[in-house]
């Protein structure tokens, strides 16, 4: 069984290659590529696979698992500057698939003891696009 939990934070980025031209940045990601950065409304959908416990009926407490979501994603990342504020993205470009990558290995090792697995993290940067990373692929 799977259960999903959902979070929202705001975010700035700058989508950019600092090893490419001006012209090939912004060929590659548009008005991304722009070096004040822009903000989006990202919405983190956090999925976990388990079972349901005998006793308490729930695959996971879903009060301590959106307390690891703000520990490790919300509180560190909303109202920030991803390039300037979270590493590691002073060194990797904060694309949407680099954020979801990044959550991943946050949240990872959190549930890496169950009750609960980790079984994918999706990341909306907009309600048209979003990402969905599993681990591995
Ligand atoms: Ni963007």
């Amino acid at each position: 069984m799977f259960i999903t939990r959902r979070a929202e934070f705001s975010a700035s980025h700058i989508c950019r290659n600092q090893a490419l031209s001006d012209e090939q940045n912004f060929s590659l990601y548009g008005p991304a590529a722009n070096a004040k950065g822009h903000g989006h409304n990202f919405v983190l959908e956090v999925t976990l696979a388990g079972n349901p416990d005998p006793v308490t009926g729930m695959v996971y407490d879903l009060k301590d698992l959106k307390d690891i979501m703000n520990e490790e994603v919300v509180d560190p990342m909303d109202h920030r500057h991803l390039n300037f504020e979270v590493p590691p993205f002073d060194k990797i470009i904060p694309t949407t698939e680099n954020i979801a990558i990044e959550i991943w290995r946050r949240l990872e090792p959190r549930f890496a003891n169950g009750p609960g697995k980790l079984k994918s993290v999706k990341l909306f940067e907009t309600d048209d696009l979003s990402v969905e990373y599993r681990g591995g692929e």
